[in-house]
């Protein structure tokens, strides 16, 4: 099949329109232009109305598609679940991106970082997926991305919280796979290691992480997968490690080697 013809038929299962949730910069905006080039029309959600608004625009030049934006803070789900609602937009995929990962012992996180974790990373893509495959179900397709993360494959010092909030992901997005299959719906969890993102690049005071790769790769290879694998994880270094990390090594290994990736950070 050529490129034409896979994307129209991408457009034809995931469209008309898909939901980008954390969708102003970085893997966010990889995945919105990726989809834009599918001929998708867009949702994107983030909290930054400026850069937000500025991404819309940028899309809205270069591709014939519609894109709508709202400002909204993905830790209050019932404010995503009212604009999805109130648009009733035939959305044939939904891409959870947004993830909120506090760094440090788990003895100066905060209740409110944690509460904060796990609306972010846990309640709302949870909920989402749930509010979105029912109209997906009724018109028998549809996909939903979730991201995960090397880190939720063991136990991670000083990212404890979020790298279980990662671990939740991969095996919803596993679970749903297996369930939403036969309904026409695809689901895939992408496991990603280090991204070139604004947010790792903050977050990493030393050199990055081997097996780095940019938003642009991890985007196009995760939408690629979608349909034909329930779990993704773009890279081949990071493939090697995920390998090594959950299958081979004993676990309190891959929870030491994981310490000593996760000290770098801040
Ligand atoms: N970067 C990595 O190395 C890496 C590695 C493994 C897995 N991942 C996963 O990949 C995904 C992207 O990670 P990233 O940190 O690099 O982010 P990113 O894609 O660079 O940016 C995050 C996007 O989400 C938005 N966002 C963040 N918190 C939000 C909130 N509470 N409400 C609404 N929008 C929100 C941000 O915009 P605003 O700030 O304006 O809201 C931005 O548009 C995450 O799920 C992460 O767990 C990343």
């Amino acid at each position: 099949m050529n490129t034409k013809d896979k994307k129209i038929l991408f457009k034809e299962k995931y469209g008309p329109w898909a939901l980008v949730a954390g969708a102003s910069y970085g893997l966010g905006s990889a995945y919105s232009e990726a989809l834009a080039q599918h001929g998708l029309n867009l949702v994107l959600l983030a909290r930054g109305k400026e850069q937000l608004e500025a991404e819309a625009n940028r899309l809205r030049e270069h591709y014939a598609v519609e894109v709508m934006c709202y400002a909204i803070d993905l830790a209050d789900y019932e404010k995503a679940k009212s604009i999805i609602t109130n648009l009733n937009l035939p959305i044939g995929l939904l891409v959870y991106n947004a993830a909120f990962a506090p760094i440090g012992l788990f003895e100066n996180i905060s209740e409110e970082q944690l509460n904060l974790t796990i609306a972010v990373n846990v309640k709302t893509p949870l909920l989402l997926a749930k509010l979105m495959s029912i109209p997906m179900i009724q018109r028998g397709k549809g996909g939903i991305v979730l991201m995960s993360s090397l880190a939720g494959g063991q136990g991670s010092s000083r990212l404890q919280t979020y790298a279980a909030t990662k671990a939740f992901n991969a095996i919803l997005a596993e679970g749903l796979w297996k369930e939403l299959k036969p309904r026409g719906i695809d689901v895939i969890g992408c496991i990603a290691g280090a991204i070139l993102t604004p947010n790792y690049q903050k977050a990493e005071k030393t050199k990055s992480a081997p097996g780095a790769i940019s938003a642009e790769k991890v985007a196009k290879k995760t939408l690629m997968a979608l349909g034909k694998k329930p779990i993704i994880i773009p890279g081949t270094v990071n493939k090697i490690a995920h390998f090594l990390m959950t299958r081979l090594l004993p676990r309190r290994i891959s929870i030491n080697i994981m310490k000593n990736k996760t000290g770098g950070l801040s």
